[in-house]
């Protein structure tokens, strides 16, 4: 049996219409997902909505209508959008669901019952658009790091003893080296573990958009605390569900390097304090500036993922996001190297060498998969490359390296390309049409592994090219791309289509 796999990406704040960086986490997931499926694994994949706090508070205030209702509206556009994007979640959580405020209260007793949450007060600085605590020394010309604003707030709270947890985190780090990737953000979280844990308010007792705290309702969860949990409400916590015990603890919790540190410190806390298994791993992402300057609401800059579909398509979008920045940097997004990535990587060398192998087989080759033969060291050369593509990638993408997944992809289109322009086939076609036969059956092969490994970035072009080739919906897995899945000669193939569009560049 192969191993199961929990992959989430953060549930996203409702208080605004979706961008580009919630696109950009939701489609490396679902990278993720899909080719843990493509290798045969069991995959549990989710995404959602984190309806609760003070911002989402503020936000449903400032539109005139009930949280509730806000959060509705907002919360289906979240959905909506991983729709748009194909992403291929199996659920999709709302903090406002009743199974999550049973789950978060059954946690906080855990909590409580073990003694890792007594009441005390809180005074000291809070961001609303963090939904963060920060202490006086971190704050920078009276704001966040982060640059948002903060306030003071005094208010009798509930405390998680963090403090108690700073060796077992540390031990945890130690012990697990891929618990945190990449390495920057590790030594990062390690820094600030090393630094010194204080204990955490979790409660609030100033507004009251949340889920209550058992036997004190006065006091509303800290929505971080309230947001984590979700990831065990989605596997149905605190009920021992068959899918709570397959797939917890989580694979990949999914994340950007804003929110690595309630992911990689404060969560793992919790489930060690409730005497749960942790994550194998949080993997943050970098952020996207749009044309060299960093995103804002007030700069009015922000990139809007469904425009970007609308211009572009999805495969090429969720392409450009993952082949463009070595995924874990930050990265700029300009429409001028999103075309010449485009123009470059899928119309001239894949949609090119498809188009080209194919056309060519239609017209010249009976339409139908030819015979191999004989093949020489070439072939043998190029057919190794494709049929080793599939470990290749795989292996850069169990550690989230998606560019260099991509490379891998690129170069054996390359060596493809250069291929059929060395042998030539439409030369052969008078002179020795069994050759011909032979590098274009090479060729379907090359096309057919790289069609396959392409699939977790790009489904629908993937999948146009596989149809185009013909091969069987249930011989497209990884398993597939190499010569156990090859082509049967004398398969027929149908009229080949454009596969991609071509940019003229600004
Ligand atoms: N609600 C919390 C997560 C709770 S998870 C238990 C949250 N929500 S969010 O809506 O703010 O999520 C934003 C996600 O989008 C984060 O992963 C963040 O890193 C990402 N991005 C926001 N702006 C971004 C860019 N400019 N570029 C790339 N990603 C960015 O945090």
């Amino acid at each position: 049996m192969s191993a199961p796999c929990f992959v989430t990406t953060p549930i996203y704040y409702v208080n605004d219409k979706p961008h580009i960086g919630h696109a950009y986490t939701t489609i490396a997931a679902d990278v993720y997902a899909r080719a843990m499926r493509l290798a045969g694994r069991d995959v549990f994949f989710m995404t959602g909505t984190d309806e609760h706090g003070q911002k989402v508070e503020q936000s449903a205030a400032k539109a005139g209508i009930s949280p509730q209702a806000f959060t509705d509206a907002v919360s289906q556009n979240f959905r909506d959008l991983a729709a748009r994007l194909n992403i291929s979640n199996n659920a999709f959580i709302r903090t406002t669901e009743p199974r999550h405020y049973k789950a978060c209260q059954a946690l906080w007793q855990r909590l409580e019952e073990r003694g890792h949450i007594y009441l005390g007060s809180y005074a000291g600085w809070y961001s609303v658009r963090d939904e963060a605590y920060y202490q006086e020394s971190e704050l920078i010309d009276g704001k966040a790091p982060t640059g948002a604003p903060v306030e003071w707030v005094e208010e009798p709270s509930y405390f998680f003893r963090l403090s108690a947890f700073q060796e077992p985190l540390l031990k945890l780090y130690a012990d697990n080296p891929d618990f945190i990737a990449p390495s920057s953000r590790r030594n990062e979280v390690m820094r600030f573990v090393e630094g010194g844990l204080k204990d955490l308010s979790v409660s609030r007792t100033t507004f009251s958009w949340g889920v209550p705290v058992p036997g004190n309702p006065a006091h509303i969860m800290y929505v971080w605390l309230d947001a984590l949990t979700n990831y065990l409400t989605v596997l149905g916590y605190p009920e021992k569900t068959p899918d709570f015990s397959t797939f917890w603890p989580a694979s990949l919790h999914l994340v950007g390097k804003d929110i690595v540190r309630f992911h990689a410190v404060y969560w793992p806390a919790f489930l060690m304090a409730a005497e749960l298994p942790v994550p194998k791993r949080v993997f943050a992402h970098g952020w996207w500036t749009n044309e060299g300057q960093k995103i804002s609401k007030s700069v009015g800059n922000v990139i809007d993922p469904i425009a970007l579909i609308e211009q572009y398509g999805v495969d090429p979008v969720r392409y450009f996001l993952m082949r463009e920045v070595p995924f874990g940097g930050d990265g700029d997004f300009a429409h001028a190297a999103v075309q010449r990535r485009l123009n470059k990587d899928l119309a001239d060398d894949y949609g090119n060498l498809c188009q080209r192998v194919l056309a060519f087989i239609q017209k010249n080759a009976g339409a139908a998969v030819p015979l191999m033969g004989n093949v020489n060291e070439l072939d043998n050369e190029i057919l190794g490359k494709a049929y080793c593509l599939n470990e290749l990638m795989f292996t850069h993408i169990e550690v989230q390296a998606y560019s260099k997944a991509l490379e891998l992809f690129n170069e054996l289109v390359a060596a493809a390309n250069g291929y059929v322009d060395k042998e030539a086939p439409w030369a052969l076609k008078k002179t020795n049409p069994e050759r011909m036969g032979t590098v274009l059956a090479v060729l379907l092969e090359v096309i057919r592994c790289a069609a396959i490994c392409l699939q977790p970035f790009t489904p629908a072009l993937a999948g146009q090219v596989l149809d185009q080739l013909a091969v069987p919906l249930d011989a497209r897995t990884f398993g597939h791309a190499s010569d156990s899945g090859a082509l049967k000669p004398g398969t027929p193939l149908p009229a080949p289509q454009p596969l991609v569009k071509k940019w003229s560049e600004a």
